[in-house]
């Protein structure tokens, strides 16, 4: 087979380097790392039920235990937890890192030199999916250590990880689909890549990806339409209400409950994701969790001249609080996002929300 002429990822990211002439080459070397995690999972996931029959030991794994947030995990979100691990924690690149499967921030064993930048991620994404046969991936974000992490080669503490999305050096995604691809932003634009299978490397395949600011499709959980706040409920009814409703178009609806799988169609062609805040349950201020999902696809997002966005505000603008909190999220094309944010911020009668998610609330983004 000839070799195509399209870039690695590893000659894309050289690239990118050259713009940076001081740049030590530590921030390509992680995502390379991160990279052959996503291989890894990619295979790992592809075995389906035939995962013990060929070698994976899933025995033993968490399967059945409930994470820190309270959801139950796969043996495949503990397996890619590990490899995302293992992968990484080696190389003196990282300070540190934070996962969705794990409590507590995860320190660099001792015996590996720890570097400058801190990883968080979520290992599987959708993974209620992976019985279905349904597409599933992982997110990834990089952050810069505190300098004081750095000089002095402490632990890690939650609080070194609690920046806001603006902060972010890189970001992306791996979808383990009919092909697994890699999305990536390095703040220069978003780019996608094809896992060749026969080579084992990924390959530039969406050079330039751009969300078209215009769309007539729209992403949400509308079982729990019942808890939405009026501005949620007023978009989705106009949607809804087709060419006939104040819209004047008819507008058509997906849901396929992977946040990764969602995001790469609207990069593909367009639409609007949300998971807003709801008043379902007061302890849980949105379904998705703002350090290693709405951070990342929003910077994604942003990165391809889309949106993400509270509904409230700007999402990389938000200063995170703890680790794992939630948070309500709007992302897509702009202009739906940017029209979801005035019906946030337009006068509605205060009766309409539950005490806890008033105005001036504990719970307010
Ligand atoms: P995870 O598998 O990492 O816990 O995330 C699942 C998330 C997200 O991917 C998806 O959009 C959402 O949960 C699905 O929510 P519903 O179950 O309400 O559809
Ligand atoms: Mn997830
Ligand atoms: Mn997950």
């Amino acid at each position: 087979m000839p070799l195509s002429k399209r870039q690695t990822l590893t000659q894309y990211l050289i690239e990118q380097r050259r713009r940076f002439p001081g740049a030590s080459g530590e921030l390509n070397a992680l995502i390379l790392d991160v990279s052959i995690a996503c291989k890894a999972i990619a295979r790992a996931v592809a075995f389906g039920a035939l995962a013990e029959s060929n070698g994976l030991d899933t025995s033993g794994l968490a399967g059945g235990a409930i994470n820190v947030q309270g959801e139950q995990q796969k043996p495949l979100d503990v397996i890619s937890n590990e490899m995302f691990m293992r992968q990484t924690e080696w190389s003196g690149h990282l300070a540190g890192m934070a996962s969705e499967e794990m409590e507590q921030p995860y320190q660099i064993p001792a015996d590996y030199p720890r570097g400058k930048y801190l990883l968080v991620f979520d290992p599987l994404d959708g993974s209620s999916n992976i019985d279905v046969n349904v597409s599933v991936g992982s997110i990834f974000s990089i952050l810069r250590a505190p300098q004081a992490v750095v000089e002095s080669g402490r632990a890690v503490t939650e609080a070194d990880f609690l920046q806001p999305g603006t902060a972010q050096v890189a970001a992306g995604y791996a979808l383990y689909g009919p092909v697994t691809m890699l999305v990536l932003t390095v703040g220069n634009g978003v780019v996608g890549f094809t896992l060749d299978p026969n080579l084992g490397e990924f390959k530039l395949t969406h050079p330039n990806i751009r969300v078209p600011a215009d769309t007539q499709e729209f992403a949400i959980n509308t079982s729990n339409s019942r808890f939405w706040e009026p501005p949620v409920k007023r978009y989705v009814d106009e949607c809804l209400a087709g060419r006939t409703g104040p819209r004047g178009k008819d507008f058509n609806m997906r849901w396929i409950a992977s946040m990764v799988a969602e995001a790469h169609r609207i990069l593909m062609r367009g639409g609007v994701f949300m998971y807003p805040r709801d008043t379902k349950d007061a302890a849980k201020p949105g379904r998705l969790r703002l350090l290693y999902e709405a951070n990342p696809i929003g910077f994604v997002m942003e990165q391809a001249g889309g949106r993400a966005s509270t509904g409230r505000q700007p999402m990389l603008g938000v200063k995170p609080s703890t680790l794992h909190q939630r948070i309500g999220l709007v992302f897509g094309s702009k202009n739906e996002v940017e029209r979801i944010e005035r019906y946030h911020a337009e006068p509605h009668p205060a009766s309409d929300f539950a005490p806890l998610f008033a105005e001036r609330s504990l719970f307010r983004d």
